[in-house]
């Protein structure tokens, strides 16, 4: 039967204990390998340089741009001394447009310039000269707080002539080229996952994770410095890794559960063979995989009565936010169908029942991935501590994370379920990772690192 047929498509999504048990492993193997090789391994493993987390006694204005999500953001804050409510913050949101993503280095860094020029014409700071933070949402291999040279773009970015440079000194350049008037210093550079943390540090000092499940995912984490080998620093006990857990795959390891519809996905990429977990579970891929099951659906005459249209053929079209309205189980299926028109899909009542299981399957997958892989950091955690028991908050940002009706749920129970001896309290971030940049710059402040 149809039914039958639709499950059978279905069933390679469908992990079971034993499969995500192997994936925490996997994990957990590919975060220990990062910290030990020098080199290149599947998860990355990069040092932050940042050495603690904050303690309320950061205070004084700075700038923040955030640039690697849906949005690069401008931001102005202002962190008064033990009074963490009374943080002041202005932004201003500018879009990337595509060309300039993909365009050279200099077009993306200048059109990064201008929008700091545009921010402080706005908040009257042309001429005054603040500390800045700059959340940059990619890896990258630091030697320093405030240097870090971009080991490759991910997600949709492929800027020219950036792999291989400081994107500060970078930054910096196209400042100078911009309007040599502007003082910015530019004090550190930090991974959305870190300023996620710091952010949400702020708030609940129990903070020791950053997660991001949005365009892409990923993990940083306190790590015991002793157990850094690949860098011989010495200051302070621990140290944030930005693990890029987005990798875990790369080398192979995940290759008995991608299906063919990921190694679609995978290959038409700009990145192919890279980013696998990646691919698996964050907001950029999940339409696409969605979209590689309908189209074989329909290719077997199982839905949208064979015909394969143009709309479905485009490659894109399910975006994140379509798939979270999709599984809203305050949807009428009426209204799923009118999502679907609204994409250029024509479908019948029977289709959106199975558009919406397919969107179900897999979302589901990827927040059980993701559980996966977190209950392999918060056991890391607590085995580094000697403890049987572990208390930590994860802070988290992202558009999947926030939005998805389902996928924060999901991922709770599965990290539930497989690190037993933690227990995980999730805190959404507020104000995005930008104050948690504001923030690095201010503890190195007072640290006299700058
Ligand atoms: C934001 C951060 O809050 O979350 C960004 O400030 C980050 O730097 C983003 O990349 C992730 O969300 P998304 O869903 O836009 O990728
Ligand atoms: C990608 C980037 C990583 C970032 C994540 C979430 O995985 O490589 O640096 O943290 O997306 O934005």
């Amino acid at each position: 039967s149809q039914k039958r047929k639709v499950d059978e498509t279905l069933s390679p999504f469908r992990l079971s204990h034993e499969q995500l048990q192997l994936v925490k492993a996997r994990m957990r193997a590919g975060l220990e390998a990062g910290l030990k090789r020098k080199g290149s391994t599947a998860i990355k493993m990069l040092p932050s340089f940042v050495y603690r987390t904050p303690d309320g006694t950061e205070h004084g204005k700075y700038l923040a741009l955030d640039l690697g999500g849906t949005n690069f953001r401008a931001l102005l804050v202002n962190f008064k001394k033990g009074l963490q409510q009374n943080t002041r913050l202005h932004h201003k949101i500018y879009t990337i447009p595509l060309e300039i993503m993909q365009g050279t280095g200099e077009e993306l860094f200048d059109h990064i310039a201008e929008c700091i020029s545009d921010f402080l014409d706005y908040m009257g700071l042309k001429n005054a000269r603040l500390p800045a933070g700059f959340t940059f949402s990619f890896p990258c291999e630091q030697t320093a707080l405030d240097t870090g040279t971009l080991v490759s773009w991910t997600k949709g970015f492929k800027a020219t002539d950036c792999e291989g440079h400081d994107v500060v000194s970078m930054l910096r350049e196209a400042i100078k080229r911009r309007n040599v008037t502007v003082k910015k210093n530019v004090s550190a550079v930090v991974n959305d996952t870190v300023g996620t943390m710091m952010s949400c540090a702020y708030e609940d000092p129990q903070c020791e994770v950053g997660l991001i499940a949005g365009t892409g995912t990923n993990v940083c984490y306190m790590e015991e410095l002793k157990n850094i080998e690949k860098t011989e620093q010495s200051t302070g006990q621990k140290m944030c890794i930005n693990t890029e857990w987005g990798g875990l795959g790369d080398d192979g390891s995940l290759d008995d559960i991608i299906t063919p519809y990921d190694v679609e996905v995978d290959q038409t990429s700009i990145n192919p063979g890279k980013q696998r977990f990646e691919k698996l579970t964050s907001g950029m891929y999940l339409g696409e995989v969605v979209r590689q099951v309908l189209l074989d659906l329909t290719r077997g005459g199982l839905l949208f009565r064979g015909h394969v249209t143009e709309a479905l053929k485009t490659a894109g079209i399910f975006q994140t936010k379509y798939l979270s309205q999709i599984e809203s189980d305050r949807l009428a299926l009426l209204q799923v169908r009118s999502i679907l028109q609204g994409l250029g899909l024509d479908s019948t009542c029977n289709d959106s029942i199975i558009v919406k299981q397919v969107c179900g399957t897999v979302s589901r997958r990827a927040a059980q991935l993701c559980g996966a892989g977190m209950a392999a950091v918060v056991d890391k955690i607590r085995e580094n501590r000697g403890l049987d028991h572990l208390n930590v908050t994860v802070g988290v940002d992202g558009a999947l994370y926030k939005l998805h009706p389902h996928f924060s749920g999901v991922l709770q129970e599965t990290a539930r379920v497989l690190a037993p001896q933690c227990n995980v309290t999730f805190l959404p971030s507020e104000e995005g990772s930008g104050k948690g940049a504001a923030l690095i710059t201010a503890v190195a402040r007072q640290r006299g690192e700058m």
